[in-house]
């Protein structure tokens, strides 16, 4: 597929989801974004259509933080159901159109709800690590937003109100539903981060002193992209370690791999239950 990254954003988008509707991704209601180790939510949906970003025009995989690369679609607890497996964060890239790009595709496809889920650490000295949290607001440290540039007026308005991204009533009622199962959700605001390199200590004290319980390094290019469309966002954090210097040890990518691994069961119960409600 020939890479033609200097046509208009907006005409590639439209391209890509035109693509995507002609292999039969049709009018999906909820968009999934998965995070870091929690790629295997994909396999619950049953006789997925799934088809390689190498295979879509404008997505090709280049960096990619998952081997799998993949959109997967089919019809889960009763909806159409687009999953994004495998995510170009800005560390990778360097570039918040492509990070951002398969949150447009999905606004274009017609997504309603986007359920952005992610990896963070954990920076609220109160809570644990393992635990999950529900994205109250975030602060964007990235120090760069998707929508620079000309706007796309088809998708939304130049300067997007952003009072209330993370939905208020979605989240009361994902904790309802999820209390009654016995899983408890902490609600939090999330700081990103570019990365790669994880967060100094004296960073992590400066995220908690202006308001940031969890810590991570992608959720808010997509979460600003589907704010922009109108469309209602519930985001999820697998606290998945003590943010730097909370415990005198040093980080590593691989705990946070094997931490997602842990937390699998729960995490997929509380996306199940965040498509229902
Ligand atoms: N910092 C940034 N990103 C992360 C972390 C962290 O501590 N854990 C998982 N993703």
């Amino acid at each position: 597929m020939t890479k033609q990254t200097n046509r208009p954003l907006g005409e590639r988008v439209t391209e890509t989801a035109v693509f995507l509707y002609g292999k039969g991704v049709l009018r999906p209601e909820i968009g999934i974004i998965l995070g870091s180790g929690l790629n295997d939510f994909a396999d619950r949906i049953d006789k997925p259509l799934t088809i390689s970003y190498n295979d879509i025009p404008n997505m090709e995989a280049g960096l990619v933080s998952d081997h799998r690369g993949q959109v997967v679609y089919g019809i889960y607890r009763g909806k159409r159901v687009i999953i994004m497996a495998g995510r170009f964060h800005y560390y990778e890239n360097h570039d918040m159109d492509k990070t951002a790009f398969p949150a447009r595709v999905m606004a274009a496809l017609g997504v309603k709800r986007f359920i952005i889920t992610n990896a963070a650490g954990c920076v609220n000295t109160e809570w644990n690590a393992g635990e999950l949290m529900l994205i109250s607001d975030h602060i964007n440290l990235s120090g760069n937003n998707p929508l620079i540039g000309k706007n796309i007026d088809e998708a939304g308005p130049r300067f997007p109100d952003m009072t209330y991204t993370y939905s208020k009533e979605l989240r009361e009622k994902l904790i309802a539903a999820a209390a009654a199962k016995g899983i408890s959700l902490r609600e939090g605001v999330y700081a990103m981060f570019t990365g790669p390199s994880f967060e100094t200590p004296a960073e992590i004290r400066f995220a908690r002193i202006i308001g940031a319980d969890a810590v991570g390094m992608s959720t808010v290019p997509e979460a600003i992209i589907a704010n922009h469309s109108g469309r209602e966002v519930i985001g999820i954090s697998f606290l998945s370690n003590m943010a730097a210097g909370v415990l005198d040890k040093p980080m590593s990518g691989a705990e946070v791999t094997e931490a997602a691994l842990r937390i699998k069961d729960t995490f997929a119960e509380v996306v199940d239950l965040a498509i229902e409600i």
